[in-house]
C-alpha cells in the first residue's frame, strides 16, 4: 500500500499518475525523513542530484526573513493553531492544484518563517479539530487568493506521493500541537480546491499515525479524508473560526459494513475509470470545547489587498458576505473595496464552497463528474 501514493484528488490526473506508477520510490521515503526542528531541516530534502525521475525539487527548506515574502519557494511550513498556520498553494497565479502538486509553495498566517504570507479574506471560516492523535483544520477558502485557478477541484498534498518523496517533492512541517515547542510532523496531508480545505497532521506518538493521515484515499476527497462540518456535517457559516476537541475519528478508510463486520476501503486503480460509488458515507465524531473566535483578532498579520490577478474573487465591498457575519467584513475593509465586486460575488467562492453544500459522498463524485469534463479541456 505504501508504494503507491498518488496524490491526487480527482481522476483529472489519471493519465500523469498512471505514468507515475512506474516511479522509482526513494530509498527513504520524505515520511521516513527525520529533521527534528527547522535549524535542522537541509537546504532542500531533495538535493538536485541524485536526479529522480519526478523533481527536481522546485523550493528550499532552509526559510528565514531573507526568503520571506510573496516570492518565497520555502517548501517548509507550520501549523500551531487556529491563528498560525500555513497552507501549500501554488507559486503562480492561476494554477490548478493538478498541475502544481510537487511544487507548491508555503502560504501563511504569520510573518516570521520565511514564506509568503496569506491576503485578508482567504480563510473565510474554519474549525480546528484537536485529538491527541491528530489535530485536523478544515474550512473555506477564497482560492484563487492563494493562487489556485477558480473553479479548480484541486487535490491532497501529502508527505507520500508517487515516489515516497512527498507533494510539495520535499515538503516539511512542523508544529507545537504536540510538544512544548516546534517539532517535526512527518505524516501531514492537505486537501485543498473547490474553495474549502483541510489540513491533518498526526502526532508522531501516535499508535496510527499512518492511518489517521492516510494517503492513499486521494481521489475520494475532504468528506471522506477529513470529516468534519465544513467537508460532510453541515451547519457551518461564513466568518466562523472555531477550535474543539475531538473524539478520534474512525481512521481512514475504515467503516463498519451491514453485517457489524469492520471493513477496509481501497481505493480501485485508476485504470478501472472514474469512482462511482464509494461502499460508506463519511461521517463526523463528537466534539466538545468549542470555542470561537472572530477572524480579526486572529488574523493580525495577513496582508492587505487584492493581491491576485484572478480577478474572480474579490471580497472586500461583496457587502452581503460581510453583513452575515461582522467578523469577516472586519478584516476586508482595508483592501480590495476597490474591486469591483458587485457581480462577482456569484460568481465567486461562496457560492460553492459556502453554501449548504458540504462535499459529502454524492458532490465528492459530481465532483470526479467534473474533473472529467475539465480534463476535455486540457
Ligand atoms: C536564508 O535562507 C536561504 C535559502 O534557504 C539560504 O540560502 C540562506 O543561507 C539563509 N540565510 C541565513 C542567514 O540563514
Ligand atoms: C518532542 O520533542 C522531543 C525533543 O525535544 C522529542 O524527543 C520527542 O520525540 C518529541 N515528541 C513528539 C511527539 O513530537
Ligand atoms: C492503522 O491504520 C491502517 C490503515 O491505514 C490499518 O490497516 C491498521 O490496522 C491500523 N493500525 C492500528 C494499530 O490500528
Ligand atoms: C486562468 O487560466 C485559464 C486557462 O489557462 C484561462 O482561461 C483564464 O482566463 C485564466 N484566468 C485568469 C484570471 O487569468
Amino acid at each position: 500500500m505504501a508504494s503507491y501514493a498518488p496524490s491526487v484528488l480527482f481522476a483529472l490526473l489519471s493519465a500523469t499518475t498512471a505514468a507515475a506508477q512506474g516511479l522509482t520510490w526513494a530509498p527513504t521515503p520524505l515520511v521516513d525523513q527525520h529533521y527534528p526542528t527547522p535549524s535542522d531541516a537541509p537546504p532542500k530534502v531533495w538535493p538536485d542530484t541524485p536526479a529522480y525521475e519526478r523533481g527536481p525539487q522546485t523550493g528550499y527548506n532552509q526559510c528565514n526573513s531573507t526568503t520571506e515574502g510573496q516570492d518565497s519557494l520555502c517548501q517548509t511550513m507550520y501549523f500551531n493553531g487556529l491563528d498560525d498556520f500555513c497552507l501549500w498553494a501554488p507559486p503562480q497565479p492561476n494554477t490548478t492544484i493538478a498541475d502544481a502538486e510537487g511544487e507548491v509553495v508555503a502560504w501563511c498566517t504569520k510573518k516570521g518563517y520565511g514564506t509568503r504570507i496569506m491576503t485578508e479574506g482567504t480563510i473565510k471560516g474554519a474549525q480546528l479539530l484537536k485529538s491527541n492523535d491528530y489535530w485536523m483544520l478544515t474550512g473555506i477558502i477564497d482560492q484563487t487568493k492563494l493562487y489556485i485557478q477558480d473553479g479548480d477541484y484541486g487535490g491532497e498534498l501529502d508527505s507520500g506521493s508517487q515516489d515516497g518523496r512527498g507533494n510539495p517533492i520535499g515538503g516539511l512541517v512542523y508544529s507545537t500541537a504536540f510538544n512544548t515547542s516546534v517539532y517535526q510532523v512527518n505524516w501531514w496531508t492537505e486537501f485543498i480546491g473547490n474553495n474549502q480545505f483541510c489540513i491533518k497532521i498526526c502526532n508522531p506518538d501516535s499508535p496510527n499515525q499512518s492511518g489517521y493521515c492516510q494517503h492513499t484515499l486521494d481521489r475520494i476527497g475532504l468528506g471522506y479524508n477529513c470529516p468534519s462540518k465544513y467537508t460532510v456535517g453541515g451547519g457551518y457559516q461564513e466568518g466562523e473560526f472555531e477550535v474543539c476537541d475531538t473524539q478520534n475519528m474512525a481512521i481512514v478508510g475504515e467503516y463498519t459494513d451491514a453485517s457489524g463486520a469492520t471493513q477496509s476501503y481501497a481505493q480501485p486503480a485508476e485504470s478501472l475509470g472514474p469512482i462511482t460509488t464509494v461502499p460508506y458515507q463519511p461521517t463526523t465524531v463528537a466534539s466538545s470545547n468549542c470555542q470561537q473566535t472572530a477572524s480579526s483578532v486572529l488574523f493580525s498579520q495577513l496582508l492587505a489587498g487584492s493581491g491576485t490577478t484572478s480577478g474572480a474573487a474579490p471580497t472586500g465591498s461583496a457587502g452581503a458576505s460581510g453583513s452575515q457575519t461582522g467578523t469577516a467584513s472586519g478584516s476586508k475593509v482595508t483592501g480590495s473595496t476597490a474591486s469591483g465586486s458587485k457581480s462577482s460575488t456569484g460568481a465567486s467562492p461562496s457560492a460553492t464552497g459556502n453554501g449548504a453544500s458540504p462535499l459529502a459522498a454524492g458532490s465528492a463524485i459530481s465532483a470526479v463528474v467534473g474533473a472529467l469534463a475539465l480534463a476535455a479541456f486540457l
